[in-house]
This record gives structure tokens, sequence and C-alpha cells, in this order.
């Protein structure tokens, strides 16, 4: 009885290292978009409360927030006429001339240029099979005059076929195949559009506001070293994770296994004399094979 209790127990615990090695697994995927909308409004009241009289049609670099140390905030406040007679100017983010107004329409707003940096894949997810290769740039368009500041999110509508142009001169880009980049545009509800690199391959044209980067496919990094960290942290807590738990729950049932074996060799032994033949037998159980595979599992797989 207490060679069940103990391999119950021991499965218990094999079954919790499971679960844990699950959640930590999960935990480092950015599925955090409910909370973009916040950082959102949280940078751009962090910029009006840095320049609260921002002067129109000059370019503010915000210093990062003290606990988002690597993000850059630009404050533009412009009259909708012009942006539309000028268009505008935050150095990565280019809206020409003749090309743009708020929709819904107000006299005057404030487009902030947000780089999320480090940050990026905190906030933004990942699409399957593919790696975020730049950091994620943001432009908002917010009515500078009414009403609080959460509520005064506006848009841009773009005439006819000019776009709003995204570069990413710093970010180098040259280990990847350029055509296989993809630009990624995050929408604000949620959805996601990708588009062909242009301008020597860092540079990325749409006609809305919203969320930039640039993508690459994960199979282009096969052999590069800068994979994604998280993944890189995933392997190396869940390859032994779950060889232990694989180990421990092998060993559960192996123990399971042999109890029962035993329980019945006895019972079995009780009733005959063919001790020889069940000896034989009991070489062959599983357990053997069990303990044998394991070090295998562990030479072929730990980095
Ligand atoms: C930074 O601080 C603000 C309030 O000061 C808070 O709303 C926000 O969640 C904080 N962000 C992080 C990542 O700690
Ligand atoms: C926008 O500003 C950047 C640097 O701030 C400059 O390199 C670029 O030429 C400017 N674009 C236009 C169209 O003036
Ligand atoms: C980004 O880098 C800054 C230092 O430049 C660091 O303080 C911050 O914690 C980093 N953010 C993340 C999400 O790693
Ligand atoms: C990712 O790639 C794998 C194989 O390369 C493929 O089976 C899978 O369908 C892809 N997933 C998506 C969402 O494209
Ligand atoms: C990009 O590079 C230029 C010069 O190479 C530098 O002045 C600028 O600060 C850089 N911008 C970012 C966001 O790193
Ligand atoms: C959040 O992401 C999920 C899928 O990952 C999507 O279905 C949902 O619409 C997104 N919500 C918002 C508010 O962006
Ligand atoms: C993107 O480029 C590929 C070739 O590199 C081309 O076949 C495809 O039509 C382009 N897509 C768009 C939306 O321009």
């Amino acid at each position: 009885m207490g060679a069940t209790k103990r391999s119950i127990l021991i499965m218990f615990c094999a079954l919790m290292l499971f679960r844990h090695v699950e959640a930590s697994s999960s935990s480092p995927s950015p599925q955090k978009n409910q909370s973009q909308g916040s950082l959102d409004s949280f940078l751009y009241n962090y910029a009006l409360n840095s320049i609260p009289k921002p002067r129109t049609g000059q370019v503010y670099e915000v210093s990062s927030p003290a606990n988002f140390s690597g993000v850059g905030v630009s404050l533009l406040r412009l009259r909708a006429h012009s942006l539309w007679k000028n268009g505008a100017n935050l150095s990565s983010i280019e809206i020409p001339p003749k090309a743009a107004l708020p929709f819904p329409f107000t006299r005057r707003v404030d487009l902030v240029k947000q780089d999320l940096g480090n940050w990026s894949t905190s906030y933004y997810n990942i699409v399957p099979n593919y790696t975020l290769v730049a950091p994620v740039v943001g432009l908002l368009v917010y009515n500078s005059d009414a009403g609080p500041t959460s509520t005064r999110l506006v848009g841009l509508e773009m005439r006819g076929d000019s776009v709003i142009t995204v570069s990413f001169r710093n970010v180098s880009l040259n280990q990847y195949d350029a055509a296989s980049l993809r630009c990624v545009r995050f929408a604000a509800d949620g959805t996601l559009q990708l588009s062909n690199v242009s301008g020597g391959g860092s540079t990325c044209v749409w006609r809305s506001d919203g969320h930039f980067s640039i993508f690459a496919p994960l199979n282009m990094k096969k052999n590069k070293k800068k994979g994604k960290e998280s993944e890189v942290k995933w392997w190396m807590i869940g390859i032994p994770g779950g060889v232990a738990a694989a180990a421990v729950l092998v060993a559960g049932g192996g123990i399971l296994w042999w109890w029962r074996s035993v329980r019945k060799m006895e019972r079995i032994a009780e009733r005959s004399e063919g001790l020889n033949s069940i000896w034989i037998g009991s070489s062959r159980m599983p357990t053997a094979t069990g303990i044998r595979t394991q070090p295998n599992l562990e030479n072929s797989y730990i980095p």
C-alpha cells in the first residue's frame, strides 16, 4: 500500500511540474493587446504633462517616462489646415502635403509618435511564423481641443493614393533577405495588415495611422544568433523541465507498474512453482525500458 501511495504522490508531483512548465512557456507570449490602448493614452497624457503648452508646428521629443525607460515619445501640435497644406515630419514618420486630414474632423490635432523600443514585444503580438525585427512605432492623432484626453483619439483620412511613410533607418536589416521582410500595421481594432517593404528594405508606406513595424519569417533566423529572447528562455526552461517531468512520470509509472507486477507475481508464486520463468518475465518489465530511455533524452536535447 505504501508503494501505491508513493507512486500516486510522485505522479501528482509530475503533473504539477508539467503545469509549471506549461505556465512558464505561455507567460512570455505578449498577449497584452487590451493594454495597448491604455499605453497609448498613458503616453499621450505623459507628453502633455511634460509639454503643457506645446507651440503649434514644433516637434517636441519627450524624454522616456521613468517606468518606461527606452520608449520614445514625440509630440507635434498642428492646425488641421497646416497638416493639410504642409504635411508633417516626425523624422521617422512623414505625412506629405495635401495628403491627410483628421477624421472625424477637428480644427487642431496632436500628432503623437511612439517608439516602443525594447517594450515592443511586451505590447504587440508576434504573428505565427514571423518575428519582429524592428521596434514598434506608433502614429496617433488626437483632437487637441476638446474633452478629457481619453476621448480625444481621432484618426487620419488620406486623400487619393497618398501615403504615410514610416522608415526604420536605424534598424539593421542586412541580415534578412529583403524580399522576405514584411511591413506590419497593428490597427486600433486589433486587426493586422501586412505589406511589402519599400525604399531599399527599411521603409513602409501606409494609408492610415496606427502602430507599425517590420516582420521577418521565423525560419530566416534559423542560423542567426539574435533569436527571440523569450523563445530561448522557453527552450531553456521547457526542455530540461519537460525532460525532468517526463523522467518523474516514467519513474512514477514504472514504480506503480513494478509494484503491481510484484503483487501479481507474488500471487502467482503462491500458487505455482515456476519461479524461474517468472523472474525472467520480470526482467522484461517496462521499468527497465523507462530507465534505459531516460539518459538518451537528456543527452540529445539538453543544449
Ligand atoms: C507606469 O506608471 C503609470 C502610472 O504612473 C502606470 O499607469 C503604468 O502602468 C506604469 N507602467 C509600468 C510598465 O509599470
Ligand atoms: C524629415 O525630418 C528628417 C529628420 O528630422 C529629415 O531627414 C527629412 O529629410 C525630413 N523630411 C522632409 C520631407 O523634410
Ligand atoms: C528597456 O531597456 C531599459 C534600459 O534601456 C530598461 O530599463 C527597461 O527595463 C527595458 N524594458 C524592458 C521591457 O525590457
Ligand atoms: C507555420 O509554419 C508551419 C510549418 O512551417 C505550418 O505548418 C503552419 O501552418 C504555419 N502557421 C501559420 C499560422 O502560417
Ligand atoms: C538614429 O540614428 C541617428 C544618427 O545615426 C541618431 O541621431 C538618432 O538618434 C537615431 N534614432 C534612434 C531612434 O535611435
Ligand atoms: C486582442 O487579440 C485577440 C487575438 O489575439 C483579438 O481577437 C482581439 O480582438 C484583440 N483585442 C483588441 C482589443 O485588440
Ligand atoms: C510583394 O512582393 C512580391 C514579390 O517580392 C510580389 O509578388 C507581391 O505581389 C507583392 N505584394 C504586394 C502587396 O505588393
